[in-house]
């Protein structure tokens, strides 16, 4: 089990490739799917222990998408949380939509990162007690 700081670390350089893909400009290679989330988006509450669908937008995905598996990770201030896991990981992202749990987390605003091969953050939403 890797330390909570080596976690975090991970995850900041992860985040760091991510924003380095999202500030490139458009031309990226073919196959590479980043999913636009659609949901939660800008007013969506959530409640601690709730379960809900995370959906994100494929009518841009490429015929044959390079990685298949997905990962949902709640992010805050651009920080990725550092959770003991994911909020989901090892599904497929060609379904559009994953269940997630509501992790316990301090009420506030938030907001969802979907990989594919790189990620996209959502709109901000608020998750409450
Ligand atoms: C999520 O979507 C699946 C498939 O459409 C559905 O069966 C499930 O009830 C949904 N879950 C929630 C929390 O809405
Ligand atoms: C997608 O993959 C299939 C099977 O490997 C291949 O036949 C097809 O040409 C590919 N399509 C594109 C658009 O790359």
């Amino acid at each position: 089990m890797p330390s909570t700081s080596s976690l975090t670390l991970f995850f900041l350089a992860f985040f760091a490739i991510f924003s380095l893909v999202a500030s490139a400009p458009t031309p990226s290679p073919r196959d590479v799917f980043s999913p636009p989330v659609l949901y939660p988006g800008k007013g969506t509450v959530w409640r601690v222990g709730e379960r809900h669908n995370v959906t994100w937008d494929l009518s841009h995905a490429p015929v044959n998408i390079t990685n298949h598996i997905g990962m949902i990770v709640l992010v805050k201030n651009h920080i990725m949380i550092d959770l003991d896991t994911p909020l989901a990981q090892d599904f497929d992202i060609r379904t559009a939509s994953h269940e997630i749990t509501v992790p316990k987390v301090k009420p506030g605003k938030y907001q969802i990162l979907v990989f594919g091969d790189s990620g996209n953050v959502g709109q901000e939403f608020t998750i409450v007690e």
